[in-house]
């Protein structure tokens, strides 16, 4: 079932979208070569308790951690430890999620860590665009699927793959609601958008052909590429309007 935000609720979710967004900005200067994901990690959690809200991956279904932050051939779902320094070359994700008097902000950004091959830095580049796009495909009346459609045209030159087993998702008073955003073109989300729709677009793009994706035996959470190439991620928390929409997590 997915819930139309009434207009109480859609204050809520933008002044918690806009503190996920903050928290963005406020962790960017950190975000450097010789950093730890637990320190990204440690700062993101007392940003979130000094402005009143929760973090919502820690302890969400078990997850040990305050943010996702997601290196590399990582896709997503990373878990901050003292053990992963950040080095000259690396690319980040750090993917933050708010409750803020109960309602939840969703968003992430790629960043990169000195000098990153340019092979690396146009997916990250074009990852940000499908993203954009694919936000840009929302109007009443339109489709679900034209966002991933959208997004499956643009990434399709360039030889990637869009991963599929993770998704976006509606969100609200629940970190993860109905409806799953598929990134690439599917009749399963032949769903008709309607103003007071909330859902968050986050397309993983890997470098390499092969869009499957590993989760960590040894963690339960870490999710990689199978082929170990680079994978790169942007998300935004996105309400449907009247007239198109409004993205919510900006600062
Ligand atoms: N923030 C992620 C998303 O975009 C979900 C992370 S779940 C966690 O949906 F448990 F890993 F935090
Ligand atoms: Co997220
Ligand atoms: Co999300």
């Amino acid at each position: 079932m997915i819930k139309i935000k009434t207009p109480k609720e859609i204050k809520k979710m933008r002044k918690a979208g806009k503190l996920a967004a903050q928290l963005l900005d406020y962790l960017e200067p950190f975000v450097v070569e010789g950093v730890t994901t637990q320190k990204l990690n440690d700062l993101a959690e007392k940003f979130t308790k000094e402005h009143d809200a929760i973090s919502a991956p820690l302890n969400y279904n078990g997850f040990p951690k305050s943010i996702c932050t997601s290196v590399n051939n990582v896709v997503c779902h990373g878990i901050p430890s003292n053990e992963v320094i950040l080095k000259n070359g690396d690319i980040v994700n750090i993917d933050v999620t708010v409750i803020l008097k109960k309602y939840h902000g969703d968003t992430s950004r790629t960043y990169l860590i000195g000098d990153v091959n340019p092979q690396v830095r146009k997916l990250v580049e074009r990852t940000k665009i499908a993203m954009e796009i694919g936000i840009k495909a929302i109007k009443p009346g339109k489709y679900l699927y034209e966002i991933g459609k959208t997004i499956e045209e643009y990434i399709k030159i360039f030889g990637y793959s869009i991963v599929e087993a993770y998704c976006g998702h509606g969100i609200g008073k629940d970190f993860h609601e109905d409806p799953a955003v598929m990134h690439t073109f599917s009749l399963d989300n032949k769903i008709e958008l309607k103003p007071g729709m909330i859902f968050t677009v986050e397309p993983m793009i890997n470098l390499g052909s092969k869009k499957d994706v590993i989760t960590s035996e040894e963690d339960g959470w870490t999710v990689r590429t199978v082929d170990n190439s680079v994978s790169a991620q942007f998300e935004h928390t996105v309400l449907v309007t009247e007239n198109g929409y409004e993205i919510l997590t900006l600062s």
